[in-house]
């Protein structure tokens, strides 16, 4: 792989200060944000006013915690535009997050959010590997989803040249990275399996190609699924996280000098783990739920959101930011079977240390009386035999009894039968009705 480190004269200064000085901008930054949300947006000051808080009592970081959370439940509340703190013609754009049930959840940007957004995004490719020149093909989806779009301004601000391809059409992505040589690709790690099946079935070695930096986010994906990246396209598999709420990707990306963790852009939003029963603030190291809060954002700031997505604040490494652990899933995608909790990364991860196994497989839910069951469908690897992936399967079933402490069946199929994604991938499939 190609060292691909940026040299520290690159980076932006914040990324090289010392904490004391980013905590200071922090303190700054999140009074001006708390006053900002109070004093424009009626949620924010009844929200306040009922909890016995004001933007003022918060002196300190700390004294974050006394201010109420804000959930998906309450952006939903005030559908559409009910949470913007600027006149509506001061929107410049629109972005909504799809939703399992109901109405989408409705974002906003000024010009200034935006081009926050471009220089965080730009500042997320450079530190996973991309550099000014690099050609970027974006197969995120464009559109309402923030995806596509957030990749594609940060890589024009970047100095890239940017190839919006979005999602879909696998054939054809295989054959743009070929004429185009696109040296960065941006992709959800799913979508990323399906082009490199794609490649090998046109018969490209995908180690061959021009591929150098994968950006890879949008949905959880572990270690072992970074390791079969890399080895089988010969890149660096990199970890970019955020969410529509907050700004869309680029809240937090992996270091390629180091990949032990996204280092979340301090400078702009302030996290906290919380223990997601109670709502109590966890010291950093402990396993939680984050929360969010916006230092910058100008048309919709957020306090205290909480994501559901779980894991744990490390201290900087490669940058003075504190990092936060690769998502091990969202709290509602913990599946309870049997009294146990299983995520589906914990189900990826079993799967990929058997190598008749493809990373392709969805997790059924179903009843069986008044018992829940998990069935593990997964694909058998091109060339495997069925017998020998039958028996990889019985292992699989021996490996999550033993680590994880649940029976499940796993169904070993062709290759091929699992429901492919252009995005995000559906990984539970839940059966059980009411
Ligand atoms: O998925 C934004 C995004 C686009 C991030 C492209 C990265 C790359 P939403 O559609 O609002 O926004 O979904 C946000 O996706 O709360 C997580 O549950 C999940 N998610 C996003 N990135 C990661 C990641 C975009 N790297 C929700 N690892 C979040 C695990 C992720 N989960």
């Amino acid at each position: 792989m190609q060292d691909r480190t940026p040299r520290p004269e690159e980076l932006e200064p914040i990324e090289r200060a010392d904490v004391d000085e980013l905590r200071a901008l922090q303190r700054e930054r999140l009074r001006w944000s708390l006053r900002h949300a109070y004093d424009n947006v009626p949620h924010y000051r009844r929200a306040f006013d009922s909890a016995g808080v004001h933007p003022d009592d918060c002196r300190d970081l700390d004294d974050l915690a006394r201010f109420p959370f804000t959930g998906k439940a309450e952006l939903r509340d005030n559908y559409p535009f009910g949470m913007f703190a600027v006149p509506r013609e001061q929107v410049a754009r629109l972005h909504a997050s799809s939703g399992t049930t109901g109405r989408p959840t409705v974002v906003g940007y000024t010009r200034d959010d935006l081009r926050t957004w471009a220089r965080l995004m730009a500042r997320s490719i450079r530190a996973s590997g991309g550099r000014p020149g690099d050609r970027v093909h974006v197969a995120y989806g464009y559109g309402l989803f923030t995806g596509g779009l957030g990749a594609h301004y940060g890589a024009e601000e970047l100095g890239c040249t940017v190839i919006p391809v979005s999602g879909g059409m696998t054939e054809r992505q295989v054959l743009l990275i070929r004429d185009f040589e696109p040296e960065v690709i941006m992709v959800t790690p799913s979508y990323m399996l399906a082009i490199v099946d794609e490649m090998q079935r046109q018969g490209v070695d995908p180690r061959t190609t021009s591929l150098r930096v994968g950006i890879f986010g949008a949905e959880p994906w572990t270690e072992d699924m970074r390791r079969e990246m890399e080895q089988r396209l010969d890149i660096h598999a990199v970890d970019i996280y955020g969410l529509s709420e907050v700004m869309g990707p680029g809240v937090a990306t992996e270091c390629v000098e180091t990949k032990d963790g996204l280092h979340l852009w301090e400078d702009h939003f302030y996290p906290e783990i919380i223990d997601p029963v109670t709502g109590a603030v966890l010291p950093d190291g402990e396993r939680g739920e984050l929360v969010l809060t916006s230092l910058t954002k100008e048309a919709m700031p957020v306090v205290r959101y909480r994501t559901r997505d779980l894991t744990r604040l490390l201290p900087g490494t490669a940058r003075p930011m504190r990092r936060i652990e690769k998502i091990t899933g969202r709290t509602d995608d913990m599946m309870i079977v049997r009294g146990v909790n299983v995520f589906p990364t914990q189900i990826e991860e079993l799967i990929l240390r058997t190598p008749q196994l493809s990373p392709h497989f969805q997790c059924v839910l179903d009843r069986q009386g008044r018992l829940d069951t998990l069935t593990v469908r997964v694909e058998r690897r091109v060339g495997v035999a069925v017998d020998a992936a039958e028996r990889a399967g019985a292992t699989v079933v021996e490996l999550v009894k033993n680590t994880i402490g649940v029976s499940v069946a796993v169904d070993v199929l062709a290759p091929d039968s699992v429901e492919r994604s252009m995005g995000k991938m559906r990984r539970i499939v839940d059966k059980r009705g009411g």
